[in-house]
């Protein structure tokens, strides 16, 4: 099957000059459903790139753990003694059982339920009990698969590309766009969670653009100059600007990060949103609010309130455009140059993770 894969992904300038002087074209409608495009994103997207996986007061004490399946990778992260943490795939070196199963909790030493198999805070093999004395027994290459933990504001980003980029240049603009816009204090608000019949590019898609914000979303179109909304691309992401109307201070800076991480800064708070595959057909969104050091947690609902308003929004439409796009009649359609330069450049790094393929 031809996808139209292109080799090298074009840069945020080659973008905007491609805008200007052509059509440009959405990716095919069946890499919103296709399992083998899935299963090419999982390995040469998902797997490549850091992924937020939840916060960090979550695993706060020595021993405790949080476990995460992003795009269906099981992995945990440990708090060690030491405070730091380390992360590693869920998977147990014998026959692949997974060796923790809750969400969080803690633990004292990781012993698979399966057959008993014990390893170290560093993933190391302590002991196999009651294997038999196999002959050249590896022990000391049967360590955990380790991956790369880091953080940033109060989250907890994992890597399985051992030999990637270090989170903070991963982040580049967008770390110092938020360390401008969002309140010099914060603390954790609360987590919200939703599960959409959609692929997660679609929500990316509805992510990346202000064009639909005028009948779509009512009630931020209200609050911002729309006219003057912009989006502009960085070298893996991008910023959106809509600037504030009248006395509203609602809208602020938007942002995401290939492939699934985004954020919304304002004076009234910091929310992150992730959009985690749950498979070609389903995405889970996970939302993260953060209020302003004190602002009290009941004053801070009504800004919760309008952030899932909007979210209540998108979530409506975005099942209706899967069902269009698994439904064959569509095949792709044209971006708009004005509008939609954040969807165009989303697309060309697509292209580009699967040209690669
Ligand atoms: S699968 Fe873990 S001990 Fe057997
Ligand atoms: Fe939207």
């Amino acid at each position: 099957m031809d996808h139209g894969k292109v080799q090298g992904c074009a840069t945020p300038d080659e973008i905007a000059s491609r805008l200007e002087t052509t059509t440009v074209w959405a990716m095919p409608a069946s890499w919103y459903w296709d399992p083998e495009i899935y299963a090419e994103e999982r390995h040469h997207i998902f797997s490549r790139h850091w992924l937020c996986i939840g916060r960090e007061q979550m695993v706060s004490q020595p021993g405790q753990y949080l476990t995460a399946s992003p795009a269906g990778f099981p992995i945990f992260v440990l708090r060690g003694e030491d405070g730091t943490l380390n992360g590693f795939h869920n998977v147990c070196r014998h026959r692949a059982a997974k060796l923790l199963t809750a969400r969080t909790g803690s633990s004292n030493g990781l012993t698979c339920p399966y057959h008993g198999w014990r390893y170290d805070a560093e993933g190391g093999l302590k002991h196999a009990p009651f294997f038999g004395e196999a002959r050249d027994f590896p022990k000391h290459e049967l360590s955990l698969f380790a991956i790369r933990v880091d953080a940033w504001r109060g989250l907890i980003f994992v890597n399985l590309d051992l030999a990637g980029s270090e989170l903070e240049d991963w982040l580049g603009p967008l770390a110092s766009a938020v360390a401008e816009t969002a309140p010099a204090e914060v603390e954790f608000h609360r987590d919200v969670e939703f599960e959409i019949a959609c692929n997660w590019k679609n929500y990316v898609d509805n992510y990346q653009e202000g064009y639909h914000i005028p009948l779509l979303h009512p009630g931020l179109h209200r609050d911002l100059q729309w006219k003057r909304y912009r989006v502009i691309n960085f070298d893996g992401g991008s910023l959106h600007e809509g600037p504030a109307r009248g006395t509203s201070s609602h809208p602020g800076l938007f942002g995401w990060r290939f492939p699934n991480f985004t954020f919304v800064s304002y004076p009234q708070g910091l929310s992150f949103l992730r959009m985690e595959p749950l498979g070609p057909r389903r995405v889970r969104l996970v939302y993260s609010f953060f209020r302003p050091a004190g602002v009290s947690e009941q004053d801070f609902e009504e800004t919760f309130d309008y952030g899932m308003e909007v979210s209540k929004e998108d979530q409506w439409i975005t099942p209706l455009v899967q069902e269009n796009l698994e439904a064959g009649v569509y095949e792709k359609g044209p971006l708009s140059p004005r509008h939609e330069n954040g969807v165009y450049y989303f697309h060309e790094l697509v292209r580009d993770a699967l040209a690669s393929t």
